[in-house]
């Protein structure tokens, strides 16, 4: 599973070689975005050279650019070259991407972060290759001419994200926070896309994976709750009962499947 994804700017050698230091499950190095046009090469020959030396355990990602700009073919063509990468991040997903994993052997992690690839959602998961899915909201704001904390906060998106990723089976990870410094907010925020149901959140800065990590990782309460609730509901079970309470809740079938959800992910 993975609760932390570490975006690192491609083009810095610091930050690239500082993830060797850092405990996300995912890193993601960016040529898109936090790199500048007139840097994108430069970046490509740094991840070519750091790349192999660098000794990660965690899943090793590359965010390219959108498929129709320039950058896009010569990103395919790094890719290829490397066997160190193991899925890219497509940003501004809005079509079917079977393409792409056809071209590159690559899973997919497509950045839902437009007008169009919101309502096309589905064509975009539907592709092979899709291990997850994301979404953006600055650039979301905007392709819909809105505001991005209204953005931010929306509840439509997140269901639909969601919704979409339970549907096809494939992980759902929160937006990037961009207030590095406010870490509480970025607490706060975890919590809320846990609430809907994410995995995890889009990281940009180390202080940001530590609290990700924990908050994305079944609570002490939660493992506690979920054994009582299998304790109780089997032996409620083998004397005819299908509804107890437990600490005056309801416990039902339903509870009974979250709790032992619950204790699975906490083992994977
Ligand atoms: N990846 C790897 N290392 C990172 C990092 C990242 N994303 N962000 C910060 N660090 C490192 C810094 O190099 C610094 O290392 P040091 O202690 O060895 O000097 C340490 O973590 C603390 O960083 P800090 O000084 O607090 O942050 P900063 O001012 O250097 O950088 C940002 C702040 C936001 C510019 C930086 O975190 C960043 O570039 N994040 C990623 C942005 C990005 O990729 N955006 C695209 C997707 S939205
Ligand atoms: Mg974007």
């Amino acid at each position: 599973m993975f609760r932390s994804q570490l975006y690192v700017p491609s083009n810095n050698e610091k930050m690239i070689r500082k993830t060797e230091t850092i405990n996300a499950d995912m890193f993601i190095f960016d040529l898109e975005d936090a790199v500048p046009d007139n840097e994108k090469n430069k970046a490509r020959e740094l991840l070519n050279s750091l790349l192999p030396q660098l000794n990660l355990k965690a899943t090793v990602c590359i965010r390219i650019n959108p498929l129709y700009s320039k950058e896009f073919a010569h990103d395919i063509l790094f890719v290829n070259k490397n066997d160190k990468i193991e899925c890219l991040v497509v940003p501004k997903a809005e079509i079917d991407l079977s393409f792409l994993y056809k071209l590159t052997s690559k899973e997919l992690l497509p950045l839902i972060e437009t007008a169009k690839g919101l309502l096309r959602i589905e064509d975009v998961v539907r592709s092979e290759g899709v291990l997850g899915i994301s979404w953006g909201a600055a650039d979301l704001a905007d392709s819909l001419r809105a505001d991005v904390k209204a953005v931010e906060g929306s509840e439509y998106i997140r269901l639909k994200i969601i919704t979409t990723a339970r549907v096809y089976g494939i992980t759902p990870t929160d937006k990037v926070y961009f207030d590095v410094k406010n870490l509480e907010g970025f607490r706060k925020e975890c919590e809320m896309a846990k609430s809907f149901g994410f995995d995890g959140k889009q990281v940009i800065h180390p202080e940001q994976v530590k609290i990700a990590n924990e908050i994305f990782s079944p609570s002490k309460e939660e493992i506690e709750w979920a054994k009582r609730v299998i304790e109780e509901y089997e032996k409620a079970k083998v004397s005819g009962k299908g509804a107890i309470t437990v600490d005056g809740k309801l416990v039902d079938a339903v509870h009974y499947r979250i709790a032992k959800r619950l204790l699975e992910s906490e083992l994977s």
